[in-house]
């Protein structure tokens, strides 16, 4: 028996026979609707088909607790029709049998891949149970590190992946090892995103940084408020000004160990705002807890970078996050004040709330110096991407459109969807400053993702190829996705990114 342990994730193990409590099969639906179910299926199951009652469709779980064989309980869930079928499709299955998983307290959790490989071939495994595992572990998450009591004597124990083939073992095992290793990833940039900003200083995220960078071969940087005054990154400085934690920029460089000549380099770029109170431009009081979020786009291009790295990435990834506390005090930055950016250019500060594209400004800006092929930003940027786009997309600008359809061509195998808005120069014209080179923001509220986005690339040099992803609509609370909670930070694009960073 060979098992695969994760950090804190459930243990899986590789099982020729299952003694554990529960055992799922999972099954395409089909029109005949015992034909779906050969012979060795359990008679329980065959009676569900039978009378109609379960047909596959995707999403259906049913639960038989103690059965004929053995005692052992058993779980069927649909993975729809097989003609229609995608991998989201079972991500979301997965999310189901969690639940039921954990509503019926089960304890060891047994997956029959001979039976899955019965309906069908290899290839749909490798789609099916990458993505089911990923429903199934994400479905469970819980950010429970502040809570005194804690569900844990009803955990899950175990996962057992059931095959009599001796032949699966090596197969099984990278399938389990990879799905681990996003899920895990996915499980960081959640945590990180989640984290009170009183205890998510930017040093504590440095910090954090630093350590996961060691621990998984990483280069890690970090520069303090005084290196990066030296740096001449006053925009990103004057975000921290008026908050007591210092900020910080920190930097991960992944190099692929086999040199490749056909590397290829990304700077993946975060807004890493620890707490979003808007400044002196204070925002009002309702949700604005949700603005310890505002860091999720540094969470997700860390949660990428090592996600793409652990994968063994081909591709070298210098990956650049700014995290700065936005609060107002006697120390902190103005509507009105002039600041010079990194690379030469001045903004006016017209309202202290729109920080996210000041911070970037100069890491956009020193991302340059690491001279990458391309550049990929993500930020919490904009209230108005959820007027925009709502919550099923999130915006994606870029400068070139053969790397706008690299990402897309991303988000289609991870299905992740990104939805492309124009980079239109003619939006520069509303912020035009009369003192400065540009205002950090208009008199306009409506277009404001376009204007972020046209914002953040006076910030990119003339060559560079730069995309740039707008998640606040997406960040958290995306509970309408069977496998995210409800409350709280969603892990959104992680996948997105790392595969792009690995395929581009
Ligand atoms: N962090 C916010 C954007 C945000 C809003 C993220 C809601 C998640 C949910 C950002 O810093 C901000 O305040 N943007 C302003 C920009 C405006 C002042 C130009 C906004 O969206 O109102
Ligand atoms: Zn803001
Ligand atoms: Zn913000």
């Amino acid at each position: 028996m060979k098992s695969e342990t994760i950090n804190h994730l459930t243990p899986i193990h590789l099982s020729k026979s299952f003694d554990g409590d529960t055992l799922a099969h999972f099954f395409f639906q089909t029109d005949k609707k015992a034909a779906a179910l050969h012979s060795e299926t359990p008679t329980e199951i065959q009676d569900l088909a039978k009378s109609g009652t379960f047909s596959g469709a995707a999403k259906s779980v049913f639960f038989i607790r103690g059965s004929y064989i053995d005692q052992i309980n058993l779980l069927i869930a649909g993975l729809g029709s097989k003609k229609e079928f995608t991998p989201e499709k079972a991500r979301l299955t997965g999310a189901m049998v969690a639940n039921r998983v954990s509503s019926e307290k089960v304890k060891t959790f047994g997956i029959n891949i001979d039976g899955m490989l019965k309906g069908s071939n290899k290839a749909t495994v490798e789609a099916i149970l990458p993505a089911l595992l990923e429903g199934f572990y994400l479905a469970q998450y819980t950010f429970d590190k502040y809570k005194s009591q804690k569900n844990g004597n009803q955990k899950l124990e175990s996962i057992h992946l059931v095959s009599e083939d001796r032949k699966n073992e090596t197969w099984l095992k990278k399938i389990i090892h990879d799905a681990l290793i996003t899920i895990d990833c996915v499980f960081l940039t959640r945590n990180f995103s989640n984290e009170p900003s009183n205890h998510g200083t930017p040093e504590y995220y440095a910090n954090e940084i630093s350590k996961l960078c060691k621990t998984y071969g990483l280069k890690c940087k970090v520069m303090g408020e005084a290196e990066a005054r030296k740096e001449k990154m006053e925009l990103f400085l004057c975000v921290g000004a008026g908050s007591e934690r210092e900020s910080k920029v920190v930097i991960m460089e992944y190099t692929p160990k086999t040199g490749a000549k056909s590397a290829k380099h990304v700077s993946l770029v975060g807004k890493g705002v620890t707490f979003d109170s808007g400044g002196i431009s204070l925002k009002p009081g309702m949700r604005m807890e949700d603005m310890k979020h505002d860091m999720t786009g540094s969470a997700t291009m860390v949660g990428a970078t090592l996600m793409a790295a652990r994968l063994g990435c081909k591709n070298k990834i210098t990956t650049i996050l700014v995290f700065a506390e936005n609060m107002p005090s006697g120390t902190a930055t103005q509507p009105g004040n002039i600041i010079r950016a990194r690379n030469g250019k001045t903004v006016e500060i017209i309202n202290t709330d729109a920080e996210g594209r000041l911070v970037l400004g100069d890491a956009l800006d020193l991302a340059h110096d690491y001279k990458p092929d391309v550049i990929v930003n993500t930020a919490t940027l904009t209230g108005a991407s959820s007027v925009a786009l709502g919550k099923l997309a999130s915006a994606l600008f870029a400068n070139d459109e053969k790397l706008a359809k690299t990402l897309m061509a991303s988000t289609e195998v991870t299905e992740e969807a990104l939805w492309q808005l124009p980079l239109w120069d003619e939006y520069f014209e509303d912020i035009k400053s009369q003192y400065a080179d540009m205002m950090n923001s208009a008199n306009d509220s409506n277009g404001g993702t376009i204007r972020g986005a046209i914002f953040l690339k006076q910030f990119i040099r003339p060559g560079m190829k730069w995309a740039h992803v707008d998640l606040a609509n997406r960040a958290y609370d995306q509970g309408y996705l069977a496998y995210n909670p409800r409350k709280g930070s969603s892990g959104v694009y992680v996948r997105t990114f790392a595969h792009f960073a690995m395929n581009f």
